[in-house]
C-alpha cells in the first residue's frame, strides 16, 4: 500500500428534504451572504430552486444568483459569477445543480480572491492561493465535484476544457437530497452512473499494485451502483436505488477510492480516459462527459490491459464473476483449441471488457464515436488540446503517446 495523504473537509447533509435544511446548515457555519449558481432552467423547473431560497430566508440568509450556466461549464459564465460575487459581498458560493454548476461555483470562489483572470488558474499561468468557501447543492449524481479537489472549464475561444485540482476546490458542504434526483432525464442518470463508475476505475488502474482494502470499498461501490442503475431506469422514484447511486457518486471522487493506489509523487489514478474524454466535450460541448467516457474507456482498456493483466482479472472477478477457464479445474469437453493459461486469461480480460461496455449500452450510453457525428479526421482535432492538457506522454497504467491516443480514438469510432 502506497503512502498517502487525504483532505476531505466537506460536511455531508444526506437524505430525504435535506435541501429543504441548506439554509440552516449555512447559517449554521457563519455564512450570511451566499451567491446561488444554477444551470438552465431544471432547478427552476423542479421547484428545487425555491425550495433552497425559501430555506434561505427562513435562516435569514441572503441571496444573489447567477443563472444559465451551461452543461460543460464556460469561463464567460465564471467571470460572469466573479463579478456578481464581489458585487455582493458574498461570503459563501452556493451552486444548484450537478457538475457544471458546481464546478462554475468553485471558479468563481476562486476567481472572487484574485486579481487577475480567473482562467489562469486553468491554464497554469497562476496557482490559486484563496478561495471564497463553497457549499454544493447536489441535482445529479455524476461528477462527484460536490466533495472533489477539482474543477474542470471550458473556454471556447481557445477551444479548450482544462481541469483544476487543488484543496482550495473541496467544498464545506454537500447537501445530497436523493429525491431531487427523480426528476433525471434516463440519459443523464445514465451518462451519470457511467461518470462515477470512471472515477473509480481511473483509481484502480492506476499502475500500481493492488490493495485490498481500497479495491474491495471501490469494487464494492461498483457493483452496488450497477445493482441500482436498471432499478432506476425501471422506475425513476426507487428511492433508496437513487440514494445508493447519490452516495457513491460522492465516495468514487472525493479520494477514498484510490488511497494507496497513487502514483508516487504523482496523481491517484490514470485519468487517461478523463483526458481523453475532456477533448472530445471541448471539441464539442454537446457531447455530455459521461457519454464520452462510456465510449472511451472500453477503448482504452482494450489497448492497455496486456500491461497489468492481473488488475483486470481482479476486477473481472469482483465486479462480473469472471474466472479464467482453468483445464485443470474446468470441463473443456466441448472445445476443440487448446486453451494455454496466456489464452485463459486474454478470454477473461475480453469478456470483461465487454460486459462492462455492454453493461453501458444496456442504459442507453453510446458505443461508438461515430454515434456522436464524430470521423477519423475529427480524430486529429482533439490531439492539440490533448497535448496541452496531458503533454507528449501521459497514463501511468501504461505510459502513452499522442500517437496511442489517436490509436485509441480511432478503434472507438
Ligand atoms: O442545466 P440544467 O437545466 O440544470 O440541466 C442539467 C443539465 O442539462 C440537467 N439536470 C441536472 N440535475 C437535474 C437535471 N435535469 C433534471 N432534473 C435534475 N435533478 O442535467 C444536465 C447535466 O448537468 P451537468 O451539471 O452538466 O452534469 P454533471 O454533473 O454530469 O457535470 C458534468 C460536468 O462536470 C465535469 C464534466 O467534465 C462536465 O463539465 N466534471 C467535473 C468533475 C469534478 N469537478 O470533480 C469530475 C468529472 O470527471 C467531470 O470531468
Ligand atoms: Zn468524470
Amino acid at each position: 500500500m502506497n503512502d498517502f495523504r487525504f483532505f476531505s473537509p466537506t460536511r455531508f447533509v444526506f437524505g430525504r428534504g435535506a435541501c429543504d435544511r441548506t439554509g440552516e446548515e449555512l447559517a449554521a457555519l457563519g455564512y450570511k451572504r451566499a451567491l446561488i449558481v444554477y444551470g438552465q432552467g431544471s432547478v427552476v423547473r423542479t421547484g428545487t430552486l425555491d425550495r433552497v431560497k425559501a430555506s434561505l430566508d427562513a435562516a435569514g440568509v441572503a441571496y444573489e444568483e447567477l443563472s444559465g450556466v451551461r452543461p460543460n461549464p464556460e469561463i464567460t459564465s465564471v467571470r460572469e459569477g466573479v463579478k456578481l460575487a464581489r458585487d455582493f459581498s458574498a461570503d459563501v458560493v452556493l451552486p444548484v445543480g450537478g457538475g457544471s454548476a458546481m464546478d462554475a461555483a468553485k471558479a468563481i470562489a476562486l476567481g472572487a480572491t484574485y486579481d487577475g483572470d480567473v482562467w489562469d488558474f486553468w491554464r497554469k499561468r497562476a496557482v490559486p492561493a484563496d478561495r471564497l468557501p463553497v457549499a454544493c447543492v447536489v441535482t445529479i449524481p455524476a461528477s462527484g465535484s460536490e466533495a472533489s479537489n477539482s474543477s474542470v472549464i471550458s473556454n471556447d475561444e481557445e477551444h479548450l476544457k482544462c481541469g483544476l485540482g487543488t484543496d482550495l476546490n473541496r467544498p464545506v458542504l454537500a447537501v445530497n437530497d436523493p429525491e431531487l434526483t427523480f426528476t433525471l432525464p434516463p440519459y443523464q442518470t445514465a451518462a451519470g452512473v457511467t461518470d462515477m463508475i470512471a472515477h473509480i476505475m481511473e483509481r484502480f488502474f492506476s499502475g500500481q499494485p493492488g490493495v485490498a482494502v481500497t479495491d474491495n470499498i471501490a469494487l464494492g461501490m461498483i457493483r452496488a451502483v450497477m445493482d441500482a442503475a436498471p432499478r432506476v431506469m425501471e422506475n425513476p422514484e426507487d428511492y433508496d436505488a437513487r440514494a445508493n447511486i447519490m452516495w457513491v457518486g460522492t465516495l468514487a471522487h472525493n479520494g477514498l477510492a484510490g488511497l494507496g493506489l497513487g502514483n508516487p509523487g504523482g496523481r491517484d489514478g490514470d485519468w487517461t480516459c478523463h483526458g481523453m474524454e475532456h477533448e472530445l466535450s471541448a471539441f464539442d460541448t454537446s457531447i455530455t462527459h459521461g457519454a464520452g467516457l462510456a465510449v472511451i474507456f472500453p477503448a482504452w482498456m482494450r489497448y492497455v490491459w496486456r500491461e497489468h493483466p492481473e488488475r483486470f482479472l481482479e476486477f473481472g472477478r469482483q465486479v462480473f464473476g469472471i474466472e479464467p477457464v482453468d483445464p485443470a479445474v474446468d470441463d473443456l469437453s466441448g472445445i476443440d483449441e487448446e486453451i494455454t493459461p496466456e489464452r485463459a486469461v486474454a478470454d477473461a480480460v475480453e469478456e470483461t471488457i465487454d460486459e462492462l461496455q455492454e453493461f453501458f449500452v444496456s442504459l442507453g450510453m453510446p458505443r461508438t464515436l461515430s454515434e456522436f457525428g464524430m470521423t477519423a479526421e475529427d480524430v486529429e482535432k482533439l490531439l492539440p488540446g490533448l497535448k496541452i492538457n496531458r503533454g507528449e506522454k501521459f497514463g501511468s497504467f501504461m505510459q502513452l503517446t499522442l500517437d496511442d491516443a489517436r490509436q485509441i480514438y480511432l478503434s472507438a469510432l
